[in-house]
C-alpha cells in the first residue's frame, strides 16, 4: 500500500505578513489580519509600527491592527529584517520621523538603493549608506525611475513614499519581482496603475489614503520550498503541504523542482493571494540552469534549491543571481562552502554558482547567522549526516523548523 503523505502545514508569508501590518498601520480604520507569520522579523514591524502611532491587538489569533496618523517613531529596532527598514524608510520618508537600527547582518546590507530614490523624492541627503539612519518627514515630490536592481523591497518603499508625495510617483521594473505591495494596496483603494513599456512593467501611484483592508495570510512558499525539497531528494517521500502561497511573482522554485524530476502536484485555490495545496513525491533529480527573469521569482529559495542540485545527477548552474550577494549574509559565499564542507564539488562565480551534483558524504555546515541556510542544510542532513554551525537564525522566518523536520524524521524513520 502506498504511504500517506506527510503533512506539514507551514506558517505565514513573511513578505505578506510585513505589508499586512504596516499598510494597515497607515490605513484608516481597523483590518483583521488572520494567518500572520508569528517570527522574529514580523515581530519588528509589529513593535515598529507600534512606536509610531497604530494600535494592535490580538484577538485568538487574529491580529487587528487599527491605523494612525504617525508621529515621531523613537528608536526603530528593525533587527536582522531588511524588509522592516527598506518598507519603513519609504513608508516613513512623508510621514514621519524615526531612527532604524539593526543588528550587524542587517547594519551591513545596503540601503542606498533606497535612500538615493527618496532623496531626488525631497528626503533630506543622509550621510550613510547603511542603519543605523535618522529619518526626517519632509514634503516628497514624485519622481519617475526606471530600476536597475530588481527588488521587491525597493519598489516597494518607493511606491509608499508616492502615496505621501505630490504629483505621480513611478517605478518602472525591467524584471518582475514579487507583486504583494501592489496586490495589497490596491485592496486598499490606493490610486495604483499599471501599464507596459518597452523598458518593463511602469507601476505609478499617487497621493491618496488607504483604507483598512482584512488579509488571510498564506502560507509562505519559501518556507514551503524547505519540504518540497526534502521530499524532491528522498525517493519515496511525499509530502503534502496545504494554503501555500501561490503567487506567480514567487513560485518559480515550484518549475524548478519540476525541470529537475521530482513530482509535483498543484490544486490552487485563487483569492487575492492565490493558495492552494503543493504535493511534491521524489524522484532521480537532474541538474538544471537557472538564469533571468526565473532568478527573482525564486531569490530566496536558491539555498533549498542548491541542496537539491547536491543531489541531482549533473551540473546546476545558478547565475543573474548577484543580488544574493547582499542578502542575510553573502549567499554565493554561504551556499558554495556549505556544499563543499558535506563533499560536494561547486563555485562560486561573481552572479551566481555551479553545483556538480552527487558526492554528498555530510559535515559541518557554516550558516553564517543566515536562517535560509541553517534551514537548507538541515534538509540536506536528512539524506547524508549534517551538523549546522548554529539554528537560532531560525527564529527570524520560522521558529517551528526543527521540531518540524524532526518530525518529518521520525515519520521517514517509521515507514523504512
Ligand atoms: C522581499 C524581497 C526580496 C526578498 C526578501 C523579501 C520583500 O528582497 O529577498 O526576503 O518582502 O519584498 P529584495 O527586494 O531585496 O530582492
Amino acid at each position: 500500500m502506498p504511504r500517506a503523505p506527510h503533512r506539514i502545514v507551514v506558517p505565514g508569508d513573511k513578505s505578506i505578513s510585513h505589508r499586512a501590518v504596516l499598510f494597515n498601520a497607515m490605513g484608516e480604520g481597523q483590518a483583521r489580519v488572520t494567518g500572520l507569520l508569528r517570527a522574529e522579523d514580523v515581530h519588528r514591524t509589529l513593535i515598529g509600527v507600534q512606536q509610531l502611532g497604530a494600535q494592535l491587538r490580538w484577538e485568538g489569533d487574529v491580529l487587528v491592527v487599527a491605523g494612525a496618523p504617525w508621529h515621531h517613531g523613537g528608536v526603530i529596532e528593525c533587527g536582522n529584517s531588511g524588509t522592516t527598514a527598506r518598507l519603513l524608510l519609504g513608508a516613513l520618508a512623508p510621514r514621519a520621523g524615526a531612527r532604524l537600527v539593526g543588528d550587524a547582518s542587517l547594519s551591513r546590507r545596503p540601503m542606498r538603493r533606497v535612500l538615493d530614490l527618496l532623496e531626488r523624492m525631497g528626503a533630506a541627503p543622509q550621510a550613510h549608506a547603511t542603519l543605523p539612519l535618522e529619518v526626517q518627514a519632509a514634503e516628497l515630490h514624485g519622481l519617475d525611475h526606471v530600476a536597475v536592481v530588481a527588488s521587491a523591497q525597493v519598489k516597494s518603499a518607493m511606491l509608499l513614499a508616492g502615496l505621501g508625495a505630490e504629483g505621480e510617483t513611478a517605478y518602472t521594473e525591467p524584471v518582475s519581482t514579487r507583486d504583494h505591495t501592489e496586490r495589497l494596496l490596491r485592496a486598499m483603494g490606493a490610486r495604483l496603475s499599471s501599464t507596459m513599456t518597452p523598458a518593463g512593467a511602469r507601476l505609478s501611484v499617487r497621493r491618496g489614503p488607504l483604507s483598512a483592508c482584512d488579509v488571510r495570510v498564506p502560507g509562505d512558499v519559501s518556507s514551503a520550498t524547505f519540504w518540497m525539497v526534502a521530499a524532491a531528494i528522498r525517493e519515496g517521500l511525499e509530502v503534502e503541504l496545504p494554503d501555500v502561497g501561490l503567487n506567480p511573482t514567487r513560485t518559480a522554485a515550484l518549475d524548478v523542482l519540476q525541470r529537475m524530476g521530482a513530482e509535483l502536484r498543484v490544486e490552487d485555490a485563487g483569492g487575492v493571494e492565490p493558495m492552494g495545496v503543493v504535493r511534491v513525491r521524489g524522484r532521480g533529480l537532474r541538474g538544471t540552469t537557472i538564469s533571468g527573469a526565473e532568478v527573482p521569482r525564486l531569490i530566496d529559495e536558491l539555498p533549498a534549491i542548491a541542496v537539491a542540485a547536491a543531489f541531482a545527477e549533473g551540473e546546476t548552474v545558478v547565475s543573474d543571481a548577484a543580488e544574493l550577494r547582499v542578502k542575510e549574509s553573502d549567499r554565493i559565499e554561504a551556499i558554495v562552502g556549505g556544499l563543499r564542507s558535506i563533499g560536494v564539488e561547486a563555485e562560486a562565480r561573481p552572479d551566481g554558482f555551479v553545483v556538480n551534483g552527487g558526492g554528498a558524504r555530510g559535515g559541518e555546515v557554516a550558516t553564517h547567522g543566515d536562517h535560509r541556510i541553517a534551514m537548507a542544510f538541515s534538509v540536506a542532513g536528512l539524506c547524508v549526516p549534517v551538523r549546522v554551525s548554529e539554528i537560532s537564525s531560525v527564529q527570524t522566518s520560522y521558529p517551528a523548523f526543527f521540531p518540524e523536520l524532526e518530525r518529518l524524521r521520525a515519520s521517514i524513520l517509521s515507514g523504512a
